[in-house]
């Protein structure tokens, strides 16, 4: 079901971009008006209580935004969530466990995210650091391939698998069961990360039956609506020492002494990092308390914004798509990410047909020579329509 009545929370941000038709929500969701004013709460808690503004962080906005993440989840124990302003930061935070070993190895895909990708070809250049890729190009049409080629990967007992729940070079998702399977796959030593940044509050996702045995990344930069500085990490129990550690990470027993050895937080604040603007967690309470009030659940996102990518694709002429040798990147809308992606033949046909799509108002985005078209909650059925005259104005150009 569409929602036709949502636009009015987004009122700033439309009309911050005036007269352009945004379709990259999935890369920059617009924020809901409710975000400013926790932006400028937190600003007046700056002024009222100085330092002592940890007290409310740490016992009030931390914890909220860890119930809403573990409720939107389904998350039993929330204090294994952690913070950091993004995810390289977690992710150098989990790498740092090895540090001093011997050896590192890691399995992942050629669609990871940018900074984790050049993070570990980075690391790869260290002789102790072997990397293993598996490509993503069979995902489309043959999943079991991937699948199978990833299992038997995983034979090898890497120290650590890291794999996206949705990819960010297609939209293209892992369902429950297929994670579940390689996790099953998995031997007991190696630690499965699942980057669920492009799934995360807008696949209903249930990590339920996940909890406690995979490492999960998310963040309020896309469809969460909080902005950048609200990464977070879901982590198994246990007593992880990463090496890569700032006072936050033993916060509960700053007032004792340290003593000589370095401690750390019996729960997930042991991946913690060290002073960074909370704003961003001010501004995701603030979405997710809306939302709440509003009745708006992920499931009911994502069945908008499912049925706005169906009229997307009914309106999209096959005239523009022969023209641009566009190639449709999807097939299940049921279980897909946020956002459509198109192929073309090269990255410099790909920047031709944004440049020409902007030059009608119409604001997507690009990884290569793949288009992405993102839908969200400040949607409607108008848009689409208004998609469908800004693409018959350039056929006639
Ligand atoms: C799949 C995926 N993971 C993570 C991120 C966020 O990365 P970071 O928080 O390090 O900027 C992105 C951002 O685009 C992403 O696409």
């Amino acid at each position: 079901m569409i929602h036709s009545d949502l636009k009015k929370h987004y009122s700033r941000f439309l009309k911050g971009h005036g007269t352009n038709l945004h379709l990259a929500a999935h890369s920059h969701h617009f924020w809901p008006d409710v975000t400013r004013e926790a932006q400028i709460e937190y600003w007046d808690d700056c002024a009222k209580t100085s330092d002592e503004k940890w007290n409310k962080i740490f016992s009030q906005i931390i914890p909220k935004t860890q119930k809403h993440i573990a409720k939107i989840l389904n998350l039993k124990d929330e204090q294994q969530i952690a913070f950091a302003p993004n995810t390289h930061e977690l992710t150098s935070r989990l790498l740092s466990l090895f540090l001093g070993r011997s050896a590192l190895s890691v399995l992942t895909t050629t669609s990871e995210f940018h900074s984790w990708k050049r993070q570990i070809l980075r690391l790869k250049e260290l002789p102790e650091v072997s990397l293993t890729t598996v490509t993503t190009d069979l995902l489309l049409s043959d999943r079991r391939a991937f699948l199978d080629d990833l299992k038997n990967k995983l034979k090898n007992s890497p120290d650590i698998f890291f794999i996206s729940q949705v990819f960010f070079d297609s939209g293209l998702a892992l369902t429950d069961s297929e994670l579940m399977e390689l996790l099953e796959a998995k031997s007991s030593t190696t630690l499965m990360v699942v980057d669920g940044y492009h799934a995360f509050a807008a696949l209903p996702t249930n990590l339920g039956p996940f909890e406690g045995k995979i490492f999960y990344l998310g963040g309020g930069y896309k469809y969460a609506q909080g902005g950048e500085g609200s990464a977070f990490m879901v982590i198994p129990k246990g007593e992880w020492r990463p090496a890569y550690t700032g006072w936050f990470a033993e916060y509960a027993h700053l007032s004792h002494n340290p003593g000589s050895e370095v401690g750390y937080s019996s729960d997930g604040m042991a991946f913690m990092g060290s002073t960074q603007d909370p704003s961003g967690l001010y501004r995701f309470n603030a979405t997710w308390d809306l939302f709440e009030k509003l009745g708006l659940t992920v499931p009911s996102i994502h069945a908008h914004v499912k049925a706005l990518q169906e009229e997307f694709i009914r309106v999209m002429p096959k005239s523009f798509l022969q023209r641009f040798n566009l190639t449709p990147l999807f097939k299940d809308l049921d279980w897909h990410g946020h956002f459509l992606t198109y192929s073309t033949r090269n990255p410099e046909e790909g920047e031709v047909i944004q440049q020409i799509l902007r030059d009608k108002g119409i604001l997507n985005d690009r990884r290569g020579n793949r288009l992405r078209f993102g839908l969200g909650l400040y949607h409607n059925q108008a848009d689409i329509q208004d998609f469908q005259e800004r693409l018959k104005k350039l056929a006639m150009s």
